[in-house]
């Protein structure tokens, strides 16, 4: 009864909170899908985008991470804001945020961004260097976001009370240069597409379409479609649908927080090379009891990663299928290189065998055609773009960046489903043709 109650009250409190969200997010135009751009950084292989966000606003440098829980910025150094607010324990900002705990800081004398009284705290994920941080305050400043028809990048819309989490300057190692945080995209309350779409009413789903060039801008639509690229091709009309899977249990390192993952993952069932079946185990394709195993999507990782079986024997059966190619000593982290100048080449890159990873039934497949399977590493040699992961990694294989440029992923979270497009480099575009020229 007690809990029932509680329960209500926690309800009752959640829908005034979304009331004042939508009525104090900018009521003169409702965008019905957002837009940001997406760069890939040649050095670190991360994708980076960048937010407005604070009073006076700030260009806020951000990593892309696909299932992270928030998006958090360094907020130790050069954190300016008049708007900043940490959220107040046992208020909605908090509860949706699913904090570990409420904190009275007392490491500065006073209150900054990040040493608040009576905040609640979370736990922000550094994926580049598998570190979680439990101590993340949570906050609300405002962020500013362009909106977009599907066609071009409109006006820009502000976001009054965005949350995010506040962390030490030290969570920000391993990201890449001039970036203070992570943009979390992961299915939970408070990432960037649920906060978006709960903010403005529109579908709790999002898509990425990762460019592989370095020097053009790929994007990430909060959203709906349409999503066009020049030369006027929809792309959200090309996807093939399979179940995400909630993994029960937090991939990350702190056991305590039983809490289920804010990643996705999809249900491999059996790896296929040139049409052929691979010889996996598949119980490790299956998530097990304990939250292990299984397949996951994540922007943390530049290559797929796969369990030390899984990667032998995918290594072993593609180069049997390549068997008519110079195999050539290995570059790390590869483990399976080509001599490149006996490989052909087709629209969708190096003309290898496809890899189709079969998802819920034999007829519905990833396919992985060359420009996501192989990566040129000098002008001589080609690799197999896998690595391994060792014996007992915590997830079996983890879709890596590179497997995913090129191609479109909506994660329809609402409805627990991933669009997946395979090589737009076959449909004549890429995910660098969105027409970025403003039309506000
Ligand atoms: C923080 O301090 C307030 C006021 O002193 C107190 O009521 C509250 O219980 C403290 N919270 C925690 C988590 O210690
Ligand atoms: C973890 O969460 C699940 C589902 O909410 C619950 O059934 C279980 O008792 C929890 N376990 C612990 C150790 O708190
Ligand atoms: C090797 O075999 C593949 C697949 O059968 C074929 O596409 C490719 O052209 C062959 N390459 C050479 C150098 O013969
Ligand atoms: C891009 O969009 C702008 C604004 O609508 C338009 O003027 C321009 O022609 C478009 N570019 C291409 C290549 O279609």
């Amino acid at each position: 009864m007690a809990s029932n109650l509680c329960n209500i009250f926690q309800f009752l409190l959640y829908s005034l909170f979304l009331f004042i969200s939508i009525s104090t997010a900018q009521t003169s135009f409702s965008p019905k899908a957002l837009v940001l751009p997406v760069t890939k950084d040649l050095s670190s292989s991360q994708y980076l985008t960048q937010i407005s966000q604070r009073t006076p606003f700030v260009p806020v440098k951000l990593s892309i991470h696909l299932g992270g829980q928030t998006l958090w910025v360094d907020c130790e150094q050069g954190f300016t804001s008049s708007t900043y607010r940490s959220a107040i324990c046992g208020s909605p900002q908090c509860t949706i945020a699913k904090p570990n705990t409420c904190y009275n800081c007392t490491s500065s004398p006073t209150p900054r961004p990040g040493c608040n009284k009576n905040a609640c705290l979370n736990t922000p994920e550094n994926p580049f260097i598998n570190t979680l941080y439990d101590g993340g305050e949570i906050a609300e400043d405002v962020v500013s976001i362009q909106s977009t028809d599907g066609f071009n990048p409109g006006q820009f819309v502000k976001v009054p009370q965005f949350i995010f989490t506040c962390v030490p300057t030290f969570l920000t190692e391993g990201l890449a240069s001039g970036v203070k945080g992570t943009a979390g995209l992961g299915r939970n309350d408070i990432a960037l597409p649920s906060q978006f779409a709960r903010v403005f009413g529109f579908a709790r789903k999002f898509a990425i379409c990762l460019s592989a060039s370095t020097s053009s801008k790929g994007a990430v639509f909060f959203g709906d479609g349409p999503y066009i690229m020049l030369p006027n091709i929809d792309i959200s009309k090309s996807l093939t649908y399979t179940p995400l899977f909630i993994n029960p249990f937090g991939t990350g390192y702190v056991p305590y927080l039983n809490e289920s993952s804010s990643e996705y993952f999809i249900g491999v069932k059996a790896i296929n090379i040139n049409g052929k079946a691979v010889p996996v185990n598949r119980k490790l394709l299956a998530i097990d009891k304990r939250g292990n195993g299984g397949t996951k999507i994540s922007t943390g990782r530049a290559y797929t990663v796969m369990e030390t079986s899984i990667y032998n024997a995918v290594s072993k059966a593609f180069a049997e299928e390549l068997s008519n190619v110079t195999r050539v000593a290995s570059v790390a982290p590869f483990g399976t290189c080509f001599s490149s100048n006996s490989i052909g080449s087709t629209r969708a890159g190096p003309a290898v065998p496809p890899i189709d990873l079969v998802l819920q039934s034999n007829n519905v497949f990833w396919r992985i055609f060359g420009a996501n399977s192989m990566v040129q590493v000098n002008k001589d040699v080609i690799c197999l773009a896998f690595v391994d992961g060792g014996v007992r990694p915590t997830t079996s294989i983890v879709i890596g960046g590179y497997q995913i440029e090129e191609n479109l992923l909506q994660f329809d979270i609402a409805n627990s489903r991933l669009g997946f497009s395979s090589s737009l480099l076959f449909r004549q575009t890429t995910c660098a043709n969105f027409n970025f020229t403003s039309r506000a």
